[in-house]
């Protein structure tokens, strides 16, 4: 409201409005035809055909005319529950597949957290190449990492590290090259993956409720390996001062930019991921807190780091195992 959006954003909104309303359209017609369909049978064999074949016996006297009343009244009875069943099961088909989806949501399972941290020895990138509408965005990029290595990948802004990032993870598919976890071919592949990486995003998702669920996500996790990370990540001040079930607001609202950064990072060791990939986890950030956090996630012994930027200081450049520059 305050920059007079409301039309645009409306005009955008129509699109997905209208594709719904068509979409309903369509069912309330296909159930509708149906229906009729249904009446139309259901009339044929069980009024017309009875009727039919009552009235040509009479014809030939096999049956008197009240036993023809009788046949034809009887036939009227069997119109209407019949016609219901097939309504019924034709209600029940079209909303199947809705219903699967609402069986699926209802029964999926809270994974219990892992243990301890997945091991791998090798992350191999070999000649990853990724087009968008043939446009090149990352251009035969090879390197590796080792089990616990920390490197750090810079490029300028708008070069493709997110877009990497996000092969890497298997949301996007490359166009060529592999991307290999102790010789397994991972490309494209979010369920193989998964569980070797976290993420740290340069701006995390906050949920509107309490510290502990934001550092959780609805996880049961011992209260050691809670304030073990909860140390690790820098937070017991804000854990000490505020308690767990502190309301962080919308959007992290009542948190500052470094302490949504440090939830982050809690969610990452807790999840314990082999691979933690950074995307300018902490660019807006002070660089007194950066540094902290760089700290924090360069010197852990179980995880590798690997970090995209496009500025970082010295200071925190020499925590890095190797540094890659991406545009060269
Ligand atoms: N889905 C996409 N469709 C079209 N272009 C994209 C898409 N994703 C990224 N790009 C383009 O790819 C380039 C790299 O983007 P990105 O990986 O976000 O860069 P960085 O994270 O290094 O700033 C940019 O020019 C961006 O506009
Ligand atoms: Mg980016």
């Amino acid at each position: 409201m305050l920059y007079d959006v409301e039309i645009p954003l409306v005009s955008y909104v129509i699109k997905q409005a209208k594709q719904m309303e068509n979409a309903l359209r369509s069912l309330n017609y296909t159930q509708g035809a149906i229906s009729t369909l249904i009446i139309t049978i259901a009339d044929i064999f069980s009024f017309i055909v009875p009727f039919l074949i009552g009235a040509i016996l009479m014809f030939n006297g096999q049956i008197g005319a009240g036993t023809l009343v009788m046949i034809v009244q009887l036939s009227n009875d069997f119109i209407n529950p019949i016609t219901m069943i097939f309504d019924q099961i034709n209600q029940i088909r079209s909303t199947k597949p809705i219903w699967g989806k609402i069986e699926k949501a209802l029964h999926s399972k809270n994974t219990s957290p892992t243990s301890s941290f997945l091991s791998f020895n090798q992350l191999k990138i070999e000649n990853l190449t990724y087009t968008v509408n043939d446009k090149s965005i990352l251009n035969d990029v090879s390197f590796t990492l080792e089990n616990n290595e920390k490197i750090l990948l810079m490029a300028p802004s708008g070069f493709g590290k997110t877009t990497l990032l996000r092969l890497l993870v298997g949301q996007l598919t490359p166009n060529s090259g592999s991307i290999i976890i102790d010789e397994q071919h991972i490309e494209d592949n979010w369920n193989k993956v998964h569980e070797y990486f976290g993420y740290i995003n340069q701006k995390p998702f906050i949920f509107d409720r309490s510290l502990l669920f934001n550092l959780t996500l609805g996880k049961k996790y011992s209260k050691d390996e809670l304030m073990n990370a909860i140390q690790l990540a820098g937070l017991t001040e804000l854990i000490d001062s505020k308690g767990f079930d502190y309301r962080v607001g919308q959007n992290g609202n009542n948190l500052s930019g470094g302490q949504i950064q440090r939830i982050e990072i809690a969610r990452a060791i807790l999840s314990k991921r082999p691979i933690l990939l950074a995307d300018e986890a902490t660019s807006a950030l002070d660089n007194k807190l950066s540094l902290q956090i760089h700290k924090t996630l360069l010197t852990n012994p179980n995880f590798a780091v690997i970090e995209v930027a496009h500025k970082i200081s010295d200071q925190e450049k020499k925590l890095f195992d190797k540094i890659i520059d991406l545009s060269k």
